[in-house]
């Protein structure tokens, strides 16, 4: 299949294995969004895959990771074919396989010199788990995936059905930390979602090791608290998070959604094979996922089935 003749899937998704991606339950969220919405803010973009498959006029995409938007702006900027050339003559040049751990660490040095955007995307190509890891002195620093990672078919048809899906829609990367984003163009037709790293597990992105803002209660609250303002204006959103991951229990979150009996929960089912509440519950190991919403969702999507009889998930003890 050529690249240039791609027919479009459903559901795009995102040439990076990002962690916390929600590609596995975009089914589930998705349909939870408001209808009819005029500009879509996907604060948190990550790995964009809630914003390049948003339904909206305009689409927004914010992340603090520079590296990345700059990485995105290419994809959407460049020709197709420029991008994919690139791709493949960094592999020739630098010999990348499986195997060649040396080449791999050439051109992460080279990278960190230059900062040429789309060689990030090939050195994630190449790194362990295809992950996005930077240091306090902004090197990228992801160990080679050897033996596992490469720049393979699948991984170029995902690119290629990702960027002609970005040529075709209005959307636009901005780079600022969630709190200097501009909320007051936003009206009341506009959406925000929120796809935040999660205070109770662990991310690269949440250890504040890496030179970007690291998470850690004080950005929760005041991201709660940029939700509350737009509620009051009357602006959609919609957070994503976890109440309970591990043992671990988000009850900073669950304060808040106590005080706000109006904001509507809905519980993503996860890939629990044969899981019913009472199993997850008791299994300590269960992550509690939640999409929170500050409008009435359609009932019809909503995803309460497992979790049904279960008001004690946000009731802090
Ligand atoms: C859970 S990931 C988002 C995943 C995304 N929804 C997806 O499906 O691929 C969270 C993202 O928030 C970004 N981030 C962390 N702190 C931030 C901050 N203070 N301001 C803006 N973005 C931030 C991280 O760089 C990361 O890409």
């Amino acid at each position: 299949m050529s690249l240039t003749d791609v027919s479009y899937r459903k559901n795009i998704k995102s040439p990076l294995n990002y962690i916390g991606g929600k590609q596995r339950i975009l089914g589930q969220i998705l349909p939870l969004f408001p209808a009819n919405i005029n500009c879509f803010v996907d604060l948190f973009t990550g790995g964009c895959n809630v914003g390049i498959n948003a339904n909206a006029k305009k689409i927004i995409c914010n992340d603090n990771l520079s590296y990345l938007i700059d990485m995105y702006k290419l994809f959407k900027d460049n020709e197709l074919q420029e991008t994919i050339q690139h791709i493949e003559n960094r592999i020739t040049e630098f010999e990348l396989s499986l195997t060649n751990e040396d080449g791999y660490k050439k051109l992460r040095t080279h990278y960190n010199q230059h900062k040429n955007p789309l060689d990030l995307f090939v050195l994630i190509a190449f790194s362990f788990n295809h992950q996005i890891r930077f240091n306090n002195s902004h090197e990228f620093n992801n160990p080679f995936g050897k033996d596992r990672s490469c720049f393979n078919a699948t991984m170029k048809a995902n690119l290629g059905h990702f960027i002609h899906k970005l040529k075709d829609r209005n959307i636009a990367f901005t780079c600022h930390n969630f709190e200097a984003f501009d909320f007051s163009e936003l009206t009341e037709k506009d959406f925000v979602y929120c796809d935040p790293p999660y205070l109770i597990t662990t991310g690269t992105y949440n250890d504040g090791k890496r030179g970007f803002t690291g998470w850690n209660e004080s950005e929760e609250k005041k991201l709660l608290q940029i939700l509350d303002n737009l509620h009051k204006n009357n602006i959609k959103f919609a957070l994503s998070n976890v109440l309970e991951h591990k043992g671990k229990s988000n009850d900073l979150l669950k304060k808040w959604l106590n005080q706000h009996q109006s904001y509507h929960v809905s519980y993503i089912e996860m890939d629990y094979a044969n899981a019913n509440y009472q199993t997850l519950v008791r299994d300590k190991n269960a992550s509690v996922e939640v999409l929170i919403m500050n409008y009435e969702p359609n009932k019809k999507f909503e995803t309460l089935s497992l979790f049904s009889d279960t008001s004690i998930h946000y009731q802090t003890n």
